[in-house]
């Protein structure tokens, strides 16, 4: 039955990827590496079973509203589906599945890597070579801040946060977090992490923040200004989950007006960073590729695959999005 399901792409996916959904299944490829827009992306989808969409298709309920009764999955390739109105798909029949768990542990190197280059002033140190500015050693010059020791303060201990949790024990930092429940008192134990009701009384007391729940619309801008505003001058942000969890601009302002130590940023609230932030010191900037590895990348379509095949065989497929089933803040 798998070959007569029609699976229509929305975006180029790796190779090895595509390969195998057009074995398995009717596969439409999308030929070009930027989301399609309304019309475009309605009418592939109209046509299709399954909907094998990612990051910046916009599945609004309108989508859903105009789409027709053929579409019975989206198979989104990502963890986040903050772009997908999943009650109006479920409430249309549709079911929703993403990629979660395959990504969290390249994801958390990234948040590590940032979270050591801010203090350490890693990208500033490069750039200081590169532009002939290095003279030789010097007890006083590029003095960063150490790492050991501080408190890592993270909203959202899920998948990835654990997986960040796990490398920031290594390099000698306490972990606190903030979710709406606590986790699993073994794995608290394991991580020796305290959590924390409260979120403003944790942000008052740690050094970095680590955001990784999920973007809702209770986590718009749940970092709010008056939220920075509770942190300490010297700590900074690490967003390596959705841009629109924090508000930019105040974080800019704060930054540049010495009320807060810096970020690393891999997420933006408008695609881009605020211009703001782009002239900043103390701040290092990536662009959204906390999962950009080959591996994640194809063990994302792996599981893009897995989910189309059980539901073209009838079953459910595993990574059904539920919704509030999120643990996390
Ligand atoms: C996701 O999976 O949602 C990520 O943001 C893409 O890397």
């Amino acid at each position: 039955m798998s070959d007569s399901v029609k699976v229509a792409l929305t975006r180029r996916l790796p190779e090895q990827v595509e390969a195998r959904l057009s074995a398995l299944f009717d596969t439409t490829l999308h030929d070009a590496d930027a989301p399609l827009a309304g019309e475009a992306l309605l009418a592939r989808a109209k046509d299709a079973d399954v909907l094998a969409a990612t990051l910046g298709d916009k599945l609004d309920a309108a989508f859903f509203d105009a789409v027709g009764d053929r579409l019975k999955l989206v198979a989104n390739f990502g963890a986040g589906i903050d772009h997908i109105d999943v009650a109006a798909a479920n409430a249309r029949g549709i079911t929703v599945t993403n990629t979660p768990s395959v990504l969290a542990e390249d994801a958390a190197d990234m948040a590590m890597a940032l979270i050591l280059a801010v203090p350490r002033r890693l990208v500033e140190g490069v750039a200081a070579l590169q532009d002939g500015k290095f003279e030789g050693w010097s007890p006083t010059w590029m003095l960063g801040r150490r790492v050991r020791g501080k408190k890592l303060g993270i909203i959202g201990l899920g998948r990835v946060g654990e997986a960040i949790a796990r490398r920031a024990r290594a390099f000698g930092l306490s972990i606190h977090y903030h979710n709406r429940n606590p986790i699993n008192p073994h794995i608290e134990d394991e991580l020796e992490a305290t959590y924390w009701d409260s979120l403003d009384q944790m942000l008052a007391h740690v050094d970095i923040v680590s955001v990784n729940c999920p973007h809702t619309p209770a986590t718009f801008h749940l970092l709010s200004r008056r939220r920075l505003e509770l942190m300490q001058p010297h700590a900074y942000l690490v967003n390596i989950s959705r841009g629109e969890i924090v508000d930019e601009a105040a974080l800019a302002e704060m930054i540049e007006a010495g009320r807060l130590g810096g970020a690393g940023l891999d997420v933006y609230e408008r695609g881009g960073p605020n211009e703001k932030l782009l002239g900043l010191k103390d701040v290092v900037l990536l662009p959204h590729m906390a999962s950009a590895t080959v591996e994640s990348r194809i063990e994302m379509g792996e599981r893009v695959i897995i989910n189309i095949k059980m539901f073209a065989d009838g079953h459910k497929p595993p990574d059904r999005v539920i919704l509030g089933l999120d643990p996390e803040c």
